[in-house]
């Protein structure tokens, strides 16, 4: 029962790590400061898993209290690190405050294992592709200007642990590189919970769905793809969160890469805008409200990653497609209407 610190363990991804850890057999350990979560998910973790796992509120970007927590738990074996600010039209407008928390928890907690052998997985981002020149983009693909200064959290955070691995022989590191994660768990006691207006395609969808949207918008409909709509790779957060363990295996039981490596999360499909928009619906049973509009700033025109590398060497493939993926996220959207946490 290896202890794993999981930072942001309250959050959407970060849950249902919890969760696909602990099936798994480890212990995890959630550190959160609640800034963009709701305690009351680790009620509803509690209600999937049997028991409620061992929850600490406070800043990583607190070093004191970060290097404290650290050494009154000597027993944790691997970190799965989350934590970390995401909205990328946020911090266009608010720079310092990405830089400030995505650098300083992750600084934080690699000073606090100076001395120890650690496992490190970290949430990186597709968004290090930039728009790619070849799809499906592999890991090998050159990294891109990022167009935001979350992107560039995420590239630079990549160059911090490839050095820090390269420098120093006790951190071993994966950086996932997720594609577009959606869904729910599959009881629907726990989901993606946006703030505010949400920003990203699919809590848009069902919550438009549930009535508390008039409509999509869909940004753009004349790209240079085959409906004129964008293309993603949506991946299901269970086996999102399943990559997480599989990181954490791979080191435990030495990554044959290397001190420092990087996986894609995805499916390796891409589906368009206008096709996410119709699987919904399949899985609603009810048509979805939407219209065309003009393309957001800043928009990747169609990525979807090479999942070769996952498969063969981190031993982990989505199972779940995008049928399922709408599903659980129409039925989560449902229990959260009925069943609101606060
Ligand atoms: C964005 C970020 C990515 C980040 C991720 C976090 C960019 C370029 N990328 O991904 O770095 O990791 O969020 O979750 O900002 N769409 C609509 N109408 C909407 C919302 C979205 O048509 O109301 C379209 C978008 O144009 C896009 C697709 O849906 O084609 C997915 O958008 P979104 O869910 O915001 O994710 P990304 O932009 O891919």
């Amino acid at each position: 029962m290896s202890k794993i610190l999981v930072t942001g363990g309250i959050g959407y991804i970060g849950s249902h790590t919890v969760v696909e850890l602990y099936n798994a057999g480890y212990t995890p350990i959630i550190v959160d400061n609640l800034s963009n979560s709701n305690i009351k998910i680790l009620d509803q973790i509690e209600k999937i898993i049997g028991v409620k796992p061992e929850f600490h509120q406070f800043d990583l970007c607190d070093i004191q209290q970060t290097a404290s927590f650290i050494a009154a738990n000597p027993d944790i074996t691997g970190i799965i690190h989350f934590a970390a600010s995401k909205a990328v039209g946020e911090s266009v407008a608010d720079p310092l405050k990405y830089y400030h928390n995505n650098f300083f928890s992750l600084i934080n907690l690699l000073n606090a294992y100076r001395e120890k052998e650690i496992n490190f997985v970290f949430s990186s981002s597709c968004t290090v592709y930039g728009e790619p020149d070849i799809l499906p983009v592999t890991e090998s693909a050159p990294v891109k200007k990022a167009t935001s200064p979350y992107g560039n959290t995420k590239q630079i955070a990549e160059e911090i642990l490839e050095e820090i691995a390269g420098a120093y022989g006790n951190y071993n590191i994966i950086a996932l590189r997720y594609f577009n994660p959606v869904g729910a768990h599959q009881s629907a006691l726990i989901g993606e919970l946006p703030n505010g207006v949400p920003q990203n395609l699919l809590p848009f969808i069902t919550q438009t769905a549930i009535g508390k949207r008039e409509k999509l918008t869909v940004f753009g409909n004349d790209y240079d793809t085959p409906d004129g709509s964008c293309i993603r790779d949506y991946i299901h957060v269970v086996d999102l969160a399943k990559a997480h363990v599989a990181a954490i295996k791979l080191l435990e039981r030495g990554n044959p890469n290397g001190k420092y490596d990087v996986f894609n999360v995805g499916t390796g499909n891409g589906y368009s805008v206008l096709e996410a928009i119709k699987a919904f619906e399949k899985a609603s049973g009810q048509p979805l409200k939407y219209e065309f509009g003009p393309k957001r700033d800043g928009d990747i025109i169609q990525v979807w990653g090479d999942v070769n590398k996952s498969s063969t060497e981190l031993g982990w493939k989505a199972e779940l497609g995008i049928d399922e993926m709408m599903a659980s996220a129409w039925a989560w959207e449902k229990y959260i209407h009925e069943n609101p946490l606060d």
